[in-house]
Parts: C-alpha cells; sequence; structure tokens
C-alpha cells in the first residue's frame, strides 16, 4: 500500500486504475486544476528548477525524495496513509462499530461540508502567496515558499480524491467550485476568513505558515481520528506534509526575531528599524494580527456543529485515541468565559458543545511555548523586550468573544480605548508600508536579507550556498 504508482497520469497508491470512472473524472479534472495553477500559482518562476522533495511512499518511514523540478512537472497525487487493518470507530456515539470505508447517508452532509471547507483553505493559501516569490528574502525561503504551494495543491487533490470518489456529482461539482474561487475576491471569496487576507509580505508570510497552517495541523489531526475511515488516512498523509509548513513558519519568524534583537542591541537608540530590520513591536503586531485571525478558524466556543461533529464520530479531538481514555465526553463539561450584561464571568458548558475550544487550548499551548522560545532567543542579544500572545478573546471576529472589544490581555475594553490603542495592537498603514519596503529580492546562493538571520541549516542537509533555485 505505501509505494507510489508514478507511472499513471495521476500518482497515487489507491489503485487509481482499478477504477476506470473514478480514474475518467479526476483525469477531467486535472487540466483544470493545472489551468489554476498557471493562472493562480506562483507568479513567475514556473520554468525554474526547484530543489523540491516528492512523496515516494506514504508510510512512515523515507516518504521524502529531493530533485530539481519545475512547478508545473510536480507530480501532484493522491497518497492515503496505510489502512490499519479492522480499524473500528473509537469515540463519539458510534463507538466499537467498523470504521466506514463508505460515506454513512445521514451523514453525507455534513461530511461534505467539512470536506470542502478543509479543501478551500488549500488552494487559497496559494493564491494568497503567489506574488512572495519575487520578494524572497533568500534561495533558501524561496524554495520553501513554493514546497509549500506545491504541497498545498496537493492537499487540495487529496479533497478532491474524497469528493469525487464518495460524492458523486454533488462531489464533483464542488470540486469544480473549489477551482472557482478566489481568496479575497468581492464576488467568490474563499470560505474562510482567514484565507481572504493579503499575505503580501514575508513576515505575513511566516506568520501564515506559522499560525494558519498550525489550525491546518489541529483540523486535520482531529479529522484523522474520523470514523469515516478514507478521510482518516488521507488527513494523516498530510499531516507529515503540514509539519514542513509550520517549521517554515516557526523558524522564519525565529530568524526575523533574532535579526530584530541583533540590530535593536547594535543601533545606539535601540531601534532595528534605524539599521533596516524589522523591530520587535512590529513583529508583535504581525503576530497579534495572524494569531486573532486564525483563531476564528476553530469556530465557535459553543457550537452545536461542533457537537454534532463529535457526536456522529466524524472529527474527533487533538489525539482522541492516545491522549484520552474517555471518549464519548458526555456527561461532562468545561467552564468557558462568557460574557453576561457586558462583564466576563464563567459558565459551564457541555463538553461536546466546547469542542472548538478543546481544539483551541492545544493550539494557544503550541504557540505559548513557540514564543517563549523565541524569548529566550531575544534575550541572548540582552535585549529588554518579551513577545507575548495575545488573549483568545482579542480582536475577534467569529465566535462568542466578537461582540465586544478586548485588549491583548483579554479584558474588555470601550470603543474609545479600542480606537487609541489599535495603533500599538494591530499593523498600522505605516506599519505595513514600512515592512513592504523592505521587501526586496535576494537571489544569490548564499546571501539573506538584512532584515532576516540566516537559516541554521540548509534543506536535506544541503550547504546554505546550494542553489535551491536554478536561475539560468
Ligand atoms: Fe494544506
Ligand atoms: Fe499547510
Amino acid at each position: 500500500m505505501g509505494a507510489i504508482d508514478y507511472q499513471s497520469r495521476i500518482p497515487n497508491n489507491v489503485r487509481l486504475d482499478d477504477d476506470k470512472r473514478l480514474q475518467r473524472a479526476l483525469e477531467r479534472w486535472q487540466p483544470d486544476y493545472l489551468r489554476w495553477w498557471q493562472d493562480m500559482g506562483p507568479d513567475g518562476f514556473q520554468t525554474k528548477d526547484v530543489y523540491l522533495r516528492t512523496a515516494i511512499s506514504a508510510d512512515k518511514d523515507g516518504w521524502a525524495h529531493f530533485d530539481y523540478v519545475k512547478m508545473p512537472d510536480y507530480r501532484w497525487g493522491i497518497f492515503l496513509a496505510e489502512a490499519e487493518p479492522d480499524r473500528t470507530i473509537h469515540f463519539g456515539d458510534h463507538i466499537g462499530e467498523p470504521a466506514w470505508q463508505e460515506v454513512p447517508g445521514e451523514y453525507r452532509t455534513m461530511l461534505r461540508r467539512i470536506i470542502v471547507t478543509q479543501g478551500d483553505t488549500e488552494p487559497a493559501s496559494v493564491e494568497q502567496q503567489r506574488r512572495l516569490g519575487q520578494t524572497a528574502p533568500s534561495l533558501y525561503d524561496l524554495r520553501n515558499l513554493f514546497q509549500v504551494n506545491v504541497e498545498e495543491g496537493r492537499h487540495l487533490w487529496a479533497m478532491v480524491y474524497l469528493l469525487h470518489s464518495y460524492f458523486g456529482k454533488e462531489g464533483r461539482d464542488e470540486a469544480d467550485e473549489l477551482l472557482a474561487r478566489r481568496s479575497g475576491d468581492a464576488d467568490k471569496p474563499r470560505i474562510l476568513d482567514a484565507f481572504n487576507q493579503p499575505c503580501t509580505d514575508w513576515l505575513s508570510f511566516f506568520c501564515f505558515t506559522m499560525f494558519a497552517d498550525r489550525d491546518g495541523k489541529y483540523q486535520l489531526a482531529s479529522l484523522a481520528e474520523s470514523g469515516f475511515d478514507p478521510l482518516g488516512r488521507t488527513c494523516r498523509f498530510m499531516l507529515t506534509e503540514e509539519a514542513h509548513h509550520m517549521f517554515v513558519g516557526d523558524t522564519g519568524l525565529e530568524r526575523i526575531i533574532r535579526r530584530a534583537a541583533e540590530l535593536t542591541a547594535q543601533d545606539p537608540n535601540g531601534d532595528a528599524r534605524a539599521l533596516g530590520g524589522i523591530d520587535l513591536p512590529t513583529i508583535q503586531k504581525f503576530i497579534n494580527f495572524w494569531l486573532s485571525y486564525c483563531l476564528d478558524l476553530f469556530g465557535s466556543e459553543i457550537s452545536t456543529n461542533a457537537a454534532d461533529y463529535f457526536g456522529h464520530s466524524l472529527k474527533g479531538r487533538f489525539g482522541e485515541a492516545k491522549r484520552y481514555t474517555e471518549h464519548t465526553a458526555l456527561g461532562q463539561h468545561r467552564t468557558m468565559d462568557v460574557i453576561r450584561d457586558g462583564k466576563l464571568t464563567q459558565e459551564d458548558v457541555a463538553l461536546r458543545l466546547a469542542m472548538n475550544e478543546e481544539l483551541r487550548d492545544g493550539y494557544i499551548d503550541e504557540c505559548d511555548n513557540a514564543v517563549r522560545r523565541w524569548n529566550k532567543a531575544i534575550a541572548e542579544y540582552g535585549v529588554n523586550f518579551e513577545l507575548t500572545v495575545p488573549n483568545r478573546r482579542f480582536h475577534r471576529r467569529q465566535g462568542l468573544y466578537s461582540t465586544h472589544l478586548f485588549n491583548p490581555q483579554g479584558e474588555i475594553i470601550d470603543a474609545a480605548t479600542w480606537d487609541r490603542r489599535m495603533p500599538d495592537w494591530l499593523p498600522s498603514e505605516s506599519d505595513k508600508a514600512y515592512v513592504r519596503s523592505l521587501m526586496q529580492p535576494v537571489y544569490e546562493p548564499g546571501k539573506v536579507a538584512n532584515w532576516i538571520a540566516p537559516p541554521r541549516r540548509g534543506i536535506n542537509d544541503q550547504p546554505m550556498d546550494f542553489a535551491y533555485v536554478r536561475f539560468d
């Protein structure tokens, strides 16, 4: 099962050859996908050789193969993690039943919505990032951007495979719609808000891969638990790709933060901007912006949808099988901060209704850990500044906390205070313009833009001055 068939027009490890109807349907979708990639994928660079990894096997060890590939020739395909024999459903109301190999009729609409919502984020991020190649701070970063982009393209394939295989005509129509919506478009926007935000500078790109791709990790991990086995196996393999995206975001931010601290220490007035860097307060504002948008992606704090997804054994908690001993989540509660009469107070919420919030907890913990690491890096330069993770209530546009204004500490504030303080908390037009002004491409092997520290090591043990993208 692990080995991937690269002889077929659509690389796969799902024996696509055995299902001619499905194969033909996907082969009809393939040229539309490639057209979308040409129109909405990376702007320029399509004829360049890029040092990319390609999956050779979907099992646990050594699935990656590195070589120069022109992006349109990347072998996008359908890779599922290996099936576990006799897998049974391990949470929700269907505990103990054999895992579903076909879509249960009563959950058809719900599952389709889950898959379409996930699928929509994949091409959206490629669209958001399409012009970043023109301002890459190094060839190493340029290559990482393109690796993320081709894999998001493959994630779209993963969801389209599920739609085509299991949802008939409706699924095929949804697959077409996934290529028709456009990030940020007024008439046909992408489904989720964070995926309609422009991502036109590299600080935003690293925030995006740190925070939005990390939401992706949490969503995929909870879907990897699904009672619908093909969805679970698809998501399990996607998670291995997602890990690299988060690595790009985490290390990218860390390198900007290091450089910011270094320049702050060097400048007599402690002003990183005076030496052409991005200052730490600006980095904090970008973190606040992207993290708060990404917290919205988890959905409402109290959610009957989330309760249904869990109850129907469609979407588990993060690490449901490994981290929990009780898997029905019935008769249990979670204490939640709610707003009553304009004040924060605590209430007990049935655990199933709080599943989105449970997922958000783990995500915020990971963000906390990263910020702690970054603060250690700042301290190494003797700079007195600490980055923080804004409170989960800050700057929310969806859910329980979107009805009031909160400061980054999570306290309710009035509109006048918000208006006065907002320039300290979120990137202003001049902050964005400053960051944009630094975005000048560096395409010389081994060289890195002034506002970011060099990476600690190359990709696949290649040296730093390796030509990760070839320009001749
Ligand atoms: Fe993805
Ligand atoms: Fe990703």
